[in-house]
């Protein structure tokens, strides 16, 4: 049953497991309004958002078809606050905006906003609502966009927040992504399940992972394995969630042990910047976990390569030219799922179908 954020304190909310968080964060016909959590998305929302994403990819196609889409959500506008680095996810939501006819703005620098002069930080992202329609925020602080949920819907005017990143906690539109990629990758060759999927590097820092082997236990049969020196190995709230939902997994430092086996394997950097005073990533050897010409003659020749970008050395540079190697495409998919995302936030799902069936 939906539930609504003005029903609860923060206090409350905040305590709840996350699952139970689900409902509050809905509209009345079970989407997402704000996206906070992967665990938000089950397989019928996750198929129902590729569907979409195809439909929007193949419209766009066409000068008419993007004249369409523009059209779509012209009469609102979405803010992005970045108040951590970002490249390609910023990018990919900003053209997503355009896309779908949104007018955008941007905070990415706290500094030049009026948090320097000793705003808070929940007043700031309150300011920007009242001015635009949608907040998509990143922020290395864990709760920050969950907060900021909680404050917007107990305004007079609430708008839907999308988590672009929540410190090293969640990242669920980059998990969407990674998974319409795969959807993508195994289409044509009996879909996404009874895979192997392999996910390498820095698993106790880095939230990409953290979403994505919650979203790949919605689909049948997934066997998860990760690869990582045992400082930086999966934690162990995922391995809870994991054991509780009976998936498959396994956690192993040799990474060349299981490349025979494995249909995908998720690539990730050493996430250097959360390092404490013991400056983990200098005294950690990470030399086992890269992949490079050696490690592409290791795998199936339908085995996809993925990384959520940015990489420094974990992918050689010469895998790039390998069909196997799906990261660049995937950096796409990013810009079409996030546009999917948007529309059927905003109501838009059943016009965009209904115009690809007629037209494309
Ligand atoms: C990731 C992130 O910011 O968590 N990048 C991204 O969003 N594409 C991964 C990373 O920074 O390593």
């Amino acid at each position: 049953m939906r539930k609504k954020l003005i029903d609860i304190s923060w206090e409350d909310f905040q305590a709840l497991p996350i699952n139970d968080k689900v409902p509050y964060l809905s509209q009345a016909d079970g989407i997402p309004y704000h996206t906070l959590f992967a665990q938000q998305f089950d397989l019928e929302l996750l198929e129902r958002l590729g569907t979409l994403a195809n439909s929007i990819r193949m419209i766009a196609k066409a000068r008419s078809g993007m004249d369409f889409l523009q059209q779509l959500i012209s009469h609102k506008r979405a803010m992005l606050y970045f108040s951590q680095p970002s490249s390609r996810t910023f990018l990919s939501f900003y053209s997503a905006c355009q896309i779908l006819g949104m007018p955008i703005g941007e905070v990415r620098d706290p500094a030049i906003s009026s948090e320097f002069k000793g705003e808070s930080r929940e007043d700031s992202v309150r300011t920007f609502s009242s001015y635009f329609d949608l907040i998509i925020m990143r922020s290395p602080q864990k709760g920050l966009a969950e907060h900021m949920s909680w404050v917007l819907s107990n305004t007079d005017r609430p708008i839907p927040v999308i988590n672009a990143g929540s410190g090293h906690d969640q990242h669920p539109t980059q998990a969407l992504l990674d998974i319409y990629t795969l959807q993508r990758s195994f289409e044509r060759v009996g879909g996404l399940r009874d895979r192997t999927v392999v996910m390498v590097g820095d698993l106790a820092r880095g939230r990409t992972v953290r979403s994505l082997s919650q979203l790949l236990t919605n689909y049948p049969n997934i066997r998860q394995i990760f690869v990582a020196p045992p400082v930086f190995q999966i934690g162990e709230d995922i391995q809870k969630i994991l054991t509780a939902k009976g998936v498959d997994f396994e956690l192993t430092s040799d990474f060349h042990s299981v490349l025979p086996e494995s249909d995908a394997v998720y690539m990730t950097r050493i996430q250097d910047e959360w390092d404490d005073e013991t400056h983990q990533s200098r005294t950690v050897d990470t030399s086992g976990f890269k992949f490079g010409l050696r490690e592409l003659d290791m795998i199936k020749p339908q085995t996809v390569i993925l990384h959520p970008l940015p990489r420094r050395d974990e992918i050689a540079r010469e895998v790039d030219r390998d069909p196997r190697a799906m990261y660049w495409r995937q950096m796409r998919n990013g810009m079409w799922i996030r546009s999917a995302l948007i529309a059927l936030t905003f109501g838009c799902e059943n016009r965009i179908l209904e115009f690809y069936r007629a037209n494309v």
